[in-house]
């Protein structure tokens, strides 16, 4: 993943690791001699990629949202739906209906099924709720997911997802999170960073920065659903508060693009959304080149707008819809959404000292990655140096 060539590409490359690290990484005739003697896996000249990091998902919730899919199909629209009281409440309806073990077992299923396709890093947000206990109880189930399944788990609390429908102020409610819930989240250390969702049928930016101020205090990173649907200045807050990633960016105001730069935030795209909604505007890939601004790109795993775990999918939407390249889309689920979670050091790439987690394609060339639609080519996962999935023959 080092920008010099195409893709940071090694060509007849070859990797050693020591317990869960990488000790050295680069071309096979250039190994050191003190290498030669530990268990050698001959891959037949297949690629290895980082381990796919997904750092945008909801893959804790209860309940689907195939009846809303539908209603969406006749032509009812997603705000439309959520101001109705569906959308994003009707998962939190079934999200607090469900015990933590059903929502273990079904966020299991989504897991299980991310990780077959190379995702060796997840991040999982609550945020379907919205009173204390079911977050806290969200957090825990997504923190217990590495207990089943190998890979590493990066937890957000998105306090301000939607306005519950037992508070009818949305001040008062943000009081209740920087006061009540926040505080308890802290406590458990049930979060590695706080999310919210910034957006005329959300959370206005002045409410977000109220959260972000309570988040500051309490030393948590914060990162935003900004500009998805309506160009509302999220973008602008993120920057402000030097989110670790601004995800979404459909309706971003140019004049925010400039902050953000300067801010070393991440923008972190979600091609299965724009997708799932139809939508038309995408976000400012030219200017965001431009800028320099490091892309990241997730699947925003959730049952109303991206119902989507596959990375390898998302990646190919990356492409076709947002006309990203392979190589972006690439970096996007590897180095750029390492650094979109704070990790930026110990995942992400193939480097010495970075943690072992990578993936053995069926493929020789990388660009082959994003091209397939819905089909794995195949593929051996290994985290912290130890084989999650698959096997070496
Ligand atoms: O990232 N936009 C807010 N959160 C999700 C959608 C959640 C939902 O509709 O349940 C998103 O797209
Ligand atoms: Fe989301």
């Amino acid at each position: 993943m080092n920008s010099d060539v195409p893709f940071g590409l090694i060509a007849d490359g070859a990797l050693a690791v020591h317990d869960d690290t990488i000790v050295w990484v680069g071309p096979r005739t250039e190994l050191p001699p003190e290498f030669s003697a530990a268990r050698v896996v001959d891959v037949g000249g297949r690629c290895i990629t980082p381990g796919f990091i997904d750092a945008h998902t909801h893959v804790v919730y209860g309940g689907d949202r195939a009846q809303e899919f539908e209603l969406r199909a006749s032509g009812a629209g997603y705000a439309e739906i959520a101001r109705a009281g569906g959308g994003i409440l009707s998962t939190v309806r079934a999200t607090r209906a469900a015990s933590s073990a059903e929502l273990a077992a079904a966020a299991d299923r989504r897991v299980g099924a991310m990780q077959r396709d190379g995702t060796t890093t997840l991040e999982v947000k609550s945020g379907y709720g919205l009173d204390r206990e079911t977050e806290l109880r969200m957090l825990r189930v997504a923190r217990a997911l590495p207990e089943r399944h190998a890979l590493r788990v990066c937890t957000t609390y998105l306090g301000l997802h939607a306005l519950p429908p037992e508070w009818s102020d949305a001040d008062d409610y943000v009081t209740f999170v920087c006061d009540e819930v926040l505080p308890a989240v802290a406590a458990e250390h049930l979060a590695d960073a706080v999310d919210a969702f910034c957006e005329p049928i959300a959370f206005t930016p002045a409410q977000v920065a109220r959260f972000f101020d309570a988040a500051a205090a309490l030393d948590l990173p914060v990162k935003l659903h900004a500009d998805q649907l309506t160009p509302g200045g999220g973008a602008e807050v993120a920057a402000r508060y030097h989110a670790l990633s601004a995800d979404h960016l459909e309706h971003v105001r140019d004049g925010d693009l400039a902050a953000l730069a300067a801010s070393g935030t991440i923008a972190l795209l979600l091609p299965g959304a724009a997708y799932f909604l139809r939508e038309t505007t995408f976000p400012p890939l030219a200017r965001l080149r431009e800028l320099g601004i490091p892309i990241a790109i997730a699947t925003d795993c959730n049952p109303g707008t991206s119902p989507l775990v596959s990375p390898l999918l998302a990646m190919n939407l990356a492409c076709t819809i947002f006309r990203m390249t392979p190589e972006e889309a690439l970096r996007g689920f590897t180095v750029n959404a390492a650094r979109a979670l704070g990790l930026g050091d110990t995942i992400g790439s193939l480097a010495p000292g970075r943690k072992a987690d990578f993936v053995v394609w069926d493929v020789e060339q990388p660009g082959h990655l994003a091209y397939p639609m819905g089909a794995n080519p195949g593929c051996t996962v290994v985290v912290a140096g130890k084989t999650a999935k698959g096997a070496f023959d």
